[in-house]
């Protein structure tokens, strides 16, 4: 059987960062296994040729992608020249007799272009219809297919839907949902997106050395990996335990220091950690970057060659010296504000095949 083609699929990617939901979209393609070309950006929409497959599974698995669908056509926001397009396009690929469409059109740009969206999607519906010989069915609850309509400023796109974000998901999974809480847990969308930055896939080791309450195995869980915690604190590795439990995952706990894991090397597929800050502490942060220096070369150990790291850590904290040169290449780097005086690098390395 010849491989799937792949199709222009656009992407809506959240506002919430510049940087990090194309690279994290871009990573989980890679666990994946499936290939892409950049086919371009226009600020939150992102173009890219894949098979639609591999653009469903990756959405569904993102932290911060809305939105996926296929681009059956790309046009100016001009309401005669989208029903032309519309004309043109042969929905049959997509709808078969008695299925049910619906058609949603939305907009990711606050600029007001002068169009009627209601109107819009009743117009594109009604031409759908009309194109498919009334052979099929408008159901706005339930549709067998769903077209999405994309505004962006005064371009517009339009094709089937593939996948949203689990928004449901991600807001079960927020820390005052958990059995086990503490301030310093990190926010799930932001631990998905580390995950994804690690390219972990379903079935591969994961693991975190600094584990906390498990926010980030949580994710790597629901990804379908199997997630190896390490913490220093007993109680709080309990309190790890009892939130898997309560979503429904397995888990390998861990007390011991990430200095000296119990780990044999080339152990786990892909590690992504959010090791302590010390603000509070007295050595004004030297106790932290020496921590974290020394764990690093204890936990490259246990990762295999070619694996990816993801690491959090305060700005003050980042200094290129802290990474273990000959184990590791520094792939990419974010910059996130956490609040008015918290910024994190996001910094993503792989260990090199021959260290
Ligand atoms: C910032 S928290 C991790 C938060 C975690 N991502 C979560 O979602 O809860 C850092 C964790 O590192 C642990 N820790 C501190 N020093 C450690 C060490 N030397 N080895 C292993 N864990 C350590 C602390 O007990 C704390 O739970």
């Amino acid at each position: 059987m010849n491989p799937p083609e792949p199709q222009l699929c656009l992407f809506i990617l959240s506002g919430e960062h510049e940087t990090l939901p194309q690279a994290e979209l871009c990573a989980a393609l890679e666990a994946e296994g499936y290939a892409f070309t950049i086919h371009n950006r226009h600020r939150r929409i992102l173009l890219l040729r894949v098979d639609p497959e591999g653009a469903k599974i990756a959405t569904q698995r993102a932290g911060l992608v809305n939105h996926a669908s296929i681009v059956a056509f790309e046009s100016p926001t001009i309401e005669e020249t989208i029903l032309q397009f519309m004309k043109k396009t042969k929905f049959e690929q997509w709808l078969k007799p008695q299925n049910r469409f619906s058609v949603k059109i939305t907009r990711v740009e606050r600029e007001s272009i002068p169009i009627d969206v209601d109107e819009l999607q009743g117009k594109l519906g009604s031409q759908i219809w009309h194109v498919m010989n009334g052979s099929v069915e408008v159901d706005l609850a339930a549709p067998d297919v769903l077209f999405l309509g994309v505004i962006a400023g005064n371009l517009f796109f339009f094709g089937p839907h593939l996948a949203s974000r689990d928004r449901v998901g991600f807001f079960q999974r927020r820390s005052p949902h958990r059995p086990f809480f503490v301030p310093s847990a990190i926010h799930p969308k932001i631990a998905r997106v580390m995950v994804n930055l690690s390219r972990v896939a379903a079935s591969d080791r994961f693991f975190d050395p600094f584990c906390g309450t498990g926010g980030l195995l949580i994710e790597a869980a629901d990804i379908g990996s199997f997630p190896i915690g390490l913490d220093i604190d007993i109680s709080i590795l309990a309190g790890c335990q009892k939130n898997l439990n309560h979503y429904g995952f397995n888990f390998n706990g861990i007390i011991a220091d990430a200095r000296a894991p119990p780990i044999r090397s080339e152990k786990v597929e892909a590690i992504a950690t959010d090791p302590p800050y010390g603000r509070s502490s007295s050595t004004k942060g030297s106790a932290v970057v020496n921590l974290i220096e020394k764990s690093l070369t204890a936990i490259a150990d246990t990762l295999v060659p070619g694996g990816y790291l993801c690491l959090a850590l305060p700005l003050e904290y980042f200094k290129e010296e802290i990474i273990p040169k000959d184990s590791f290449e520094i792939v990419e780097m974010h910059t996130m504000r956490i609040h008015r005086s918290l910024q994190r690098h996001i910094v993503v390395l792989q260990k090199k095949e021959q260290c």
